[in-house]
């Protein structure tokens, strides 16, 4: 740059120094020696001055707006806002502000874009998963309307397959739902007080002819008291204890010498309760470990498809604990098992008498 700091500070230096020196050859009496030293030390301090004062206050500022505009445009944001607190120079808080807002921007622009890779991820998943279903329910009774149909054995056969298939959709529409309602808030919960073994026992008795099926053997832990009451959503928490104890079922080891088991442990602390849903499954590998609670995610997309999974059990379980300000948390070892728990909150000790007690059950029910 022609007019750096340098060259205003060596003009405006010499007009400083001859407008003194002129000032002072009007005294009389002043040598030409005293005005040449008067000369060259108004040049000297004045340089000095004007040169450090626009080289470090201005300039290198006015460069510093120049390079981040330049890395802007050139859309290249990895850099970071350098200036520690908030500065009292107002071109280097000018700077700072430009920094700020560039990598504001920065993380709208790269979650909008993760929001889009999502958004196309989940169109691309939702008609996979609708397509199956579909396409098989229309195979059938395309065969059926081709002839098949006079064929009184497989007829029903048929028919009974499309309606599993068309079943399945409908299943699967409803999670889709669920979730998406989860999701933008307009599923409110319905906070009781319930009894949560009594809800454990129920989802146990539901699903114990699909363990006995693949003998599989469900116990409770030995300290499992025999009533626990929690402050939550009664149905959705029945969701989630039965997709956590479904999966336990669902993933066990194939073909294995040992019994397989699943177990549910309750520990009651303080104010909190947990539950835990353990089973000596196949484990989930490390690395599926945070992925498995995103919608539609399985972890061996074939095996699982062949146990009917669409991968949103847990995306629901996700969604419906945090709406009860509460998480849940894996633990898995390949080959092992996994533990799935959560916790929730407690009825208050000061609660109810034996007779409100009831008076709550059968509110609740
Ligand atoms: N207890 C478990 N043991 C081993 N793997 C599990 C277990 N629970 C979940 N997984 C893995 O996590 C994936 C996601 O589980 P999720 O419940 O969300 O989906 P899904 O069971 O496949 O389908 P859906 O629950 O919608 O029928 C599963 O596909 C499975 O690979
Ligand atoms: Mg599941």
């Amino acid at each position: 740059m022609l007019l750096n700091a340098r060259a205003v500070a060596i003009l405006l230096a010499v007009c400083i120094a001859t407008i003194t020196t002129a000032f002072l050859s009007l005294t009389e009496g002043v040598s030409q020696m005293a005005l040449l030293v008067a000369f060259m030390l108004a040049f000297g301090s004045s340089y000095l001055l004007t040169f450090i004062t626009l080289e470090f206050f201005i300039f290198r500022e006015i460069n510093r707006i120049y390079e981040v505009l330049n890395k802007l445009r050139e859309q290249e944001y990895a850099f970071t806002d350098e200036g520690a607190g908030p500065s009292s120079n107002p071109l280097k808080r000018i700077n700072q502000e430009i920094y700020s807002y560039a990598s504001d921007k920065q993380r709208e622009i790269e979650e909008l874009k993760r929001m889009a890779a999502f958004r196309r991820e989940f169109l691309a998943d939702v008609s996979h998963e609708l397509k199956t279903p579909i396409f098989a329910a229309q195979g059938y009774i395309y065969t059926l309307l081709d002839g098949a149909v006079k064929d009184k054995t497989v007829r029903t056969k048929f028919l009974k397959k499309a309606a599993k298939s068309l079943d399945g959709l409908d299943l699967l529409v409803q999670d889709l739902l669920t979730l998406s309602q989860l999701e933008i808030g307009q599923i409110k919960m319905h906070y009781v007080y319930f009894d949560l073994i009594r809800i454990i026992r129920d989802v146990c008795d539901q699903v114990e002819g699909k363990a006995e099926k693949k003998e599989i053997v469900l116990r409770f832990d030995a300290n499992m008291p025999e009533q626990l009451w929690v402050w939550a959503d009664k149905q959705r928490i029945h969701q989630v204890i039965m997709n956590l104890i479904s999966n336990a079922i669902k993933y066990s080891k194939e073909e294995s010498e040992e019994p397989s088991w699943v177990e549910i442990k309750v520990e009651e602390g303080r104010h909190r309760v947990k539950v835990s849903v353990s089973d000596n499954g196949r484990g989930i590998p490390q690395e599926h470990l945070n992925r498995i609670f995103e919608r539609f995610y399985r972890v061996e997309k074939s095996r699982s498809k062949g146990s009917g999974g669409t991968g949103l059990g847990l995306a629901i379980v996700k969604h419906i604990l945090e709406a009860h300000k509460s998480r849940v948390e894996v633990k898995s070892v390949v080959g092992e098992g996994s533990t799935f728990s959560f916790k929730l909150k407690k009825k208050k000790e000061v609660a109810a008498k034996p007779a409100e007690k009831q008076e709550l059950i059968k509110k609740d029910e």
